[in-house]
């Protein structure tokens, strides 16, 4: 047989269409096709057209149910099996080669024995239902930044979703060529359906969930969960884990951060990426509003949750949103906290696990201050305001395209990236931790974003308000030893000539009565300014034991009641509590162990002098 021939008889026996010409491709497709033995493959090409019709089947099925047309056009709701509600970290796998190169914050299981694991499950997973062929760009098609991604699943949502978060469809064929690079990724909902079987509206496996990463051949393999991060393969899995062992091998960064602009009155601009842990405030702060007083002001976002960073020419850090799209935490959302979100909400958006209004709206808690007399909550039952149940589950979320947000940055979908000024990392943290510090150096900076600790939120499985170290936001998205992590992070200070500054703050201080202190959102605007005078040289900081930090006057007010009082509340530094924190940060290195390079052991040695300990 010619190779012609062969070819054709390849893209044949999996149904591909003619614009396909990668035999790679192909030859996996049916690989996998083998394995899991789906009635059907269905090549997606990423139309509106396919969009309607992959809704309309799941709404059919009873997998969606459609919004109102006039209060939220195009728009459905998911509810989600009970137990599939969030990412699963314990669930989570860095199947490297070497138990040492998953390090101690990553489960390991050596990947041959893995791979037998896979294979029981996946054998005639994907029975009775539909395997769909998802192509992908993790940023702007043909960036030399971005990257390619397939994903094979069995979920239409997960298709669907894949949609408004990616730039997914034909378009990527046509980059990746006749042996162009992608990272192959296997989905399945771990739920095979018996012939003649009426199936359920989220399909998942109750028993196994395996969210797995090879991180030396770049593979990708999830079983069991349909939500979020575990089944939205381009996200976590790919654009965190894969590629933050390709940025440690390659000599760029991969990182659980938001991107925002800062415009001055001035007209100049500065580029800003943040870090904060899962449901911590990315998606509020890159959507930020200037609150009154800072007219002239404006805040414009490139991304919510991922950046990408690479060294550019002009010696700066360049980064790019590798999404395309928000996937964002709904309870807590409202015109006052985030109107750009809710602005970005009007119309063709995928709700999960929100509360159903009888006016076939969706509503979750703090969306409004007072709550409908009646809903439909997130599992399907009646819900009353006095019912003593969440309407909304804490870890419901939104998935729209990021086109839709009021406040996206013109150069958002630039494939040359922005370029960074500042870093800033932040957590959730009652106490000890100040409202804003800036580290003296690059390594200070490096410890303080090492050492964050942060208390848990509904965003993983566990307990929620126990604080956990959690280095630069990246525990359980870190494909590779969080001690190379951390010594890749020092290298990368000196890759570039401008290198950015980095911050650290907290916006959850709270008081004896267990009330936050600082107002948070739109005022945080305030500190933001202050970052940005600094990152230029230009605003005034005294030093303090954990870095510089602003006088009360060092801020601007204007607009604003927040007195030197409350401020002192939000930046007083208890030596007891900095004690127990560094006896944490001590815990956090021994479990490091050897590989926590010894620059991080010197600022700790410098820190705990500065508090006499
Ligand atoms: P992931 O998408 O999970 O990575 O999280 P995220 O960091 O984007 O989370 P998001 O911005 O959606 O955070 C949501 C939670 O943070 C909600 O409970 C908000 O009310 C809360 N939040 C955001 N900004 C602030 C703030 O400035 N102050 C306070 N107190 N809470 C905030
Ligand atoms: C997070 O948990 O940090 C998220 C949501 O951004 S998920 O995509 O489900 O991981
Ligand atoms: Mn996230």
């Amino acid at each position: 047989m010619n190779q012609i021939e062969s070819f054709a008889t390849l893209a044949a026996s999996v149904g591909a269409p003619s614009y396909i010409r990668h035999p790679r491709l192909l030859g996996w497709v049916r690989e996998i096709a083998a394995l899991t033995q789906p009635e059907r493959i269905v090549w997606c090409d990423g139309s509106d057209a396919e969009y309607d019709r992959l809704c309309a089947e799941m709404v059919e099925s009873g997998t969606l149910v459609k919004l109102d047309e006039t209060k939220r056009p195009r728009s459905y709701l998911a509810r989600s099996d009970a137990t599939d509600v969030a990412r699963m970290e314990d669930r989570t796998f860095i199947c490297s080669e070497s138990r040492d190169d998953a390090g101690p914050t990553n489960n390991w299981v050596a990947p041959g024995e893995m791979r037998r694991t896979l294979n029981g499950l996946f054998a005639g997973c994907m029975r009775g239902r539909t395997m769909y062929v998802v192509p992908f760009s993790m940023g702007p098609l043909g960036s030399p930044i971005a990257h390619i991604g397939i994903e094979l699943s069995d979920s239409p949502y997960v298709v669907v979703n894949m949609k408004l978060m990616t730039r997914m469809g034909r378009a990527v064929y046509d980059v990746l060529g006749v042996d162009g690079y992608f990272v192959p990724c296997v989905h399945s909902v771990g739920a095979p359906l018996a012939v003649g079987a009426r199936d359920v509206a989220w399909p998942c496996n109750r028993d196994h969930k395996y969210i797995v990463h090879f991180p030396e051949t770049r593979e990708i393999w999830s079983f069991g969960s349909g939500y979020g991060g575990n089944a939205l393969l381009g996200k976590k899995c790919f654009a965190l884990r894969i590629a933050s062992a390709m940025g440690r091998d390659q000599g760029w960064l991969a990182e659980h951060m938001l991107i925002l602009g800062v415009t001055a009155p001035s007209g100049e601009k500065t580029y800003v990426a943040a870090a904060f842990p899962s449901a911590c405030g990315k998606t509020n702060f890159a959507m930020l509003i200037p609150p009154p007083g800072y007219e002239g002001w404006r805040v414009t976002t490139i991304g919510d949750d991922i950046a990408w960073l690479k060294p550019g020419p002009d010696g700066y850090l360049h980064a790019i949103n590798p999404e395309a799209g928000y996937f964002g935490v709904a309870p807590g959302t409202s015109y006052e906290s985030n109107s750009n979100a809710m602005r970005t909400l009007t119309a063709n958006v995928i709700f999960t696990n929100v509360a159903l209004t009888d006016d076939g709206d969706v509503w979750w808690e703090g969306m409004t201050k007072t709550p409908p007399a009646h809903l439909v909550d997130w599992q399907g039952n009646d819900w009353s305001p006095d019912c003593g149940r969440k309407a909304a589950h804490p870890n419901a979320r939104f998935t729209v395209s990021a086109t839709q947000c009021p406040s996206l940055d013109p150069a958002w979908d630039d494939p040359a990236g922005v370029p960074i000024s500042a870093f800033v990392f932040g957590a959730r943290r009652s106490d000890t931790v100040p409202l804003v510090s800036e580290a003296r150096t690059w390594e200070e900076g490096v410890y303080k974003a090492a050492t964050m600790g942060s208390e848990t939120t509904a965003a993983a499985t566990g307990k929620v308000g126990e604080v956990r170290r959690d280095p630069f936001a990246m525990l359980p998205f870190c494909g590779y030893h969080v001690g190379d992590y951390f010594k890749h992070w020092l290298a990368m200070g000196k890759a570039v000539a401008h290198p950015p500054r980095i911050f650290s703050v907290n916006w959850f201080r709270k008081n004896g009565e267990g009330k936050f202190v600082w107002p948070g959102f739109g005022q945080n605007m305030r500190v933001l300014q202050w970052m940005v005078e600094r990152s230029r040289g230009r605003a005034h900081a005294r030093e303090s034991e954990v870095g510089l930090v602003p006088e009360f006057g060092d801020l601007d007010w204007s607009g604003s009641t927040f007195d030197a009082q409350r401020f002192g509340e939000v930046t007083r530094l208890d030596r007891g509590q900095w004690l127990a924190e560094l006896a944490a940060h001590d815990a956090l290195f021994a479990k490091v162990g050897e590989k926590c390079p010894p620059a991080l052991a010197r600022e700790r040695e410098r820190l705990a002098a500065r508090f006499g300990a």
